[in-house]
C-alpha cells in the first residue's frame, strides 16, 4: 500500500456526545458512560425547561391527571432505550480509532495476533475496531505450519486470514525463512544442502501460493544479520545452508526469488531487529537492499521490528534510517513494536515509566507518519494480557503494549492516537529519555 499524502486528514475528537451521556474513550466495546444531569432529569421527570413531553405519539401536559405516572414510565422506557443504544453503539465500531486515523493518513495500523484468542470477545472486538492489519505472531512460522516433515498444518494460519477478511483487514505474513522457530525435525536432522534447498523452496512455494492474493506482504527472511553486520550462522545460510554458504546474501536473494515466483503481487520484506537506528547492522542491511534494488531482486520493503527493552529510543537516528531506506524506493514497516517496562511481581509498571513509554510510542509513530514511505505501524500484540515480553525477560519486564491487561487504553495508546491525529508529527527529532 502506498501512502497518499492527500488523504491525511485532521481527526475529530474521540468523544461521542448525545444529550444524556458522554462516552469517553469508546474502544473495543468499552465505554465509560459519564451521565449528565439531563439523563437523570429524563428518567425522574425533573425538567426545568419542558412542560410538554411526547408520550406514545401524543403530547403529555402537566395538567394531565396521569402526568406523573405516564411521564415516569415514558422516561424510564426512553432512558433504558437510550442506555441500550448507548452501549450498543459503544460495542459496534467506533467512529474514531487508531484504525480510522491510520486509514485517513494512509498508514496501516497493525498488530500481531494469536488466533486461539479470537474467541475472547474483548480481544476480537478491540482488534476489529482498532487495527487495519494483522500478522500471526506464531501461526505462520515453520514450527506451526510444518510440525512434522510430512505434515503441513494451516489451521491456525487460515483462522488469521479469515478473521482479517471478515473485518476488512490486511494480513502480513511472518515468516518464510528464519534461523529460529523451526521445528525440531528440521533442526535436529542432518539434511544435506540439496535437501535443505528443496525443503525451503517447497515451503515458500506452498505457503505463499496458498495465501496468494490474501496475504499482501511477507517477511521473507527474518533476522539474518548479527550486531556487527555479519551474516548470522544458520540452517539456511551455512549449517549447512541451501547452497550459498560463504556467498554473502545470496541465500536471502534466492528466498526472495522463490517468494516472488509464488505470488508476484505480494510485497516482499526483509525484517530484522536492532537495525532501527543507524548502526552496523542497519548499514549491512542497507548495503544488501541497495544491491538488491540495483540488480532487480524483487524486494519491496524493510521491516523494522522495534522491540524496545530499556525505555530509550533515539528517534532522530530512527528517522534518518527510515529516510535512507525509503530513498531507495523501499517501503518501511514498523513490524513488531513494543516498549517493555520494569514490572513488580504483580506485573505493574510505575506511572513514570508508563509516561516514558508513551513518549517513545509517540516519537516512533511520529517518525513513521512523517515519512511517506513508512506505510505500516504495527505492535507485537496489543494487550498486556498477552505479550511475549514476560516470557522473553523471565518476568522482569512487561506492560509493553498500548492496552492494559483489561483492554483499557494506556498513555501509550493516547500517544499513538495523538501522533496520528497531529497534522505535523510532534517531537520528530527529540529523543525520549
Ligand atoms: C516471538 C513470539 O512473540 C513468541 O510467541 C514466540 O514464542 C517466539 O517468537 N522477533 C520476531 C518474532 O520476528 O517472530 C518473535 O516472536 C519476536 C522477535
Amino acid at each position: 500500500m502506498r501512502k497518499s499524502p492527500e488523504s491525511v486528514q485532521n481527526r475529530t475528537s474521540r468523544s461521542q456526545n448525545d444529550a444524556f451521556c458522554t462516552c469517553t474513550f469508546v474502544q473495543s466495546g468499552i465505554c465509560s458512560l459519564n451521565l449528565h444531569w439531563d439523563f437523570f432529569a429524563l428518567i425522574f421527570g425533573y425538567s426545568s425547561q419542558r412542560t410538554v413531553t411526547p408520550y406514545l405519539g401524543k403530547n403529555l401536559e402537566r395538567g394531565d391527571p396521569d402526568f406523573g405516572a405516564k411521564k415516569m414510565s415514558w422516561n424510564l422506557a426512553s432512558g433504558i432505550l437510550l442506555l441500550g443504544l448507548g452501549s450498543l453503539s459503544a460495542q459496534l465500531s467506533p467512529a474514531q480509532s487508531l484504525r480510522n486515523c491510520g486509514t485517513a493518513r494512509g498508514v496501516l495500523i497493525g498488530t500481531a495476533v494469536r488466533p486461539q484468542l479470537f474467541s475472547e470477545g474483548l480481544y476480537s472486538r478491540t482488534l476489529a475496531s482498532e487495527f487495519s492489519m494483522i500478522e500471526p505472531e506464531d501461526a505462520m512460522k515453520w514450527w506451526m505450519i510444518r510440525p512434522e516433515q510430512a505434515t503441513f498444518d494451516f489451521t491456525q494460519a487460515d483462522r488469521v486470514v479469515e478473521f482479517a477478511e471478515k473485518h476488512s483487514m490486511k494480513v502480513r505474513g511472518h515468516t518464510l525463512a528464519w534461523g529460529w522457530s523451526n521445528p525440531s525435525w528440521l533442526n535436529q536432522n542432518s539434511f544435506t544442502t540439496e535437501q535443505l534447498n528443496r525443503l525451503l523452496q517447497e515451503h515458500i512455494e506452498r505457503v505463499v501460493t496458498r495465501y496468494r492474493g490474501r496475504v499482501f506482504a511477507w517477511d521473507v527472511v527474518n533476522e539474518a544479520f548479527d550486531e556487527d553486520g555479519a551474516l548470522k550462522a544458520s540452517l539456511w545460510y551455512n549449517r549447512p545452508g541451501i547452497g550459498f554458504a560463504g556467498k554473502s546474501t545470496e541465500y536471502i536473494e534466492q528466498a526472495f526469488h522463490w517468494a516472488h515466483a509464488a505470488d508476484p503481487e505480494a510485497l516482499l520484506f526483509y525484517n530484522d531487529n536492532g537495525a532501527e537506528t543507524l548502526n552496523k547492522k542497519s548499514d549491512a542491511i542497507y548495503a544488501m537492499v541497495k544491491d538488491f534494488k540495483y540488480r532487480g531482486v524483487p524486494i519491496d520493503g524493510i521491516g523494522m521490528q522495534m522491540h524496545i527493552f530499556d525505555l530509550q529510543a533515539d528517534s532522530h537516528s530512527i528517522s534518518k534510517n527510515i529516510a535512507r531506506f525509503t530513498a531507495l524506493d523501499l517501503q518501511v514497516h514498523i513490524t513488531e513494536m513494543d516498549v517493555a517496562a520494569p514490572v513488580d511481581t504483580m506485573g505493574r509498571a510505575s506511572a513514570a515509566d508508563l509516561a516514558r513509554q508513551a513518549e517513545i510510542y509517540r516519537a516512533i509513530a511520529s517518525a513513521c507518519f512523517a515519512n511517506a514511505g513508512c506505510s505500516a505501524l504495527q505492535t507485537w500484540g496489543f494487550t498486556d494480557k498477552y505479550s511475549w515480553i514476560g516470557w522473553k525477560t523471565k518476568g522482569a519486564k512487561g506492560n509493553a503494549l498500548p492496552f492494559d491487561r483489561y483492554y483499557s487504553p494506556k498513555p501509550a495508546y493516547a500517544a499513538l492516537e495523538g501522533s496520528c491525529a497531529a497534522k505535523q508529527p510532534a517531537s520528530l527529532h527529540s529523543s525520549p529519555q
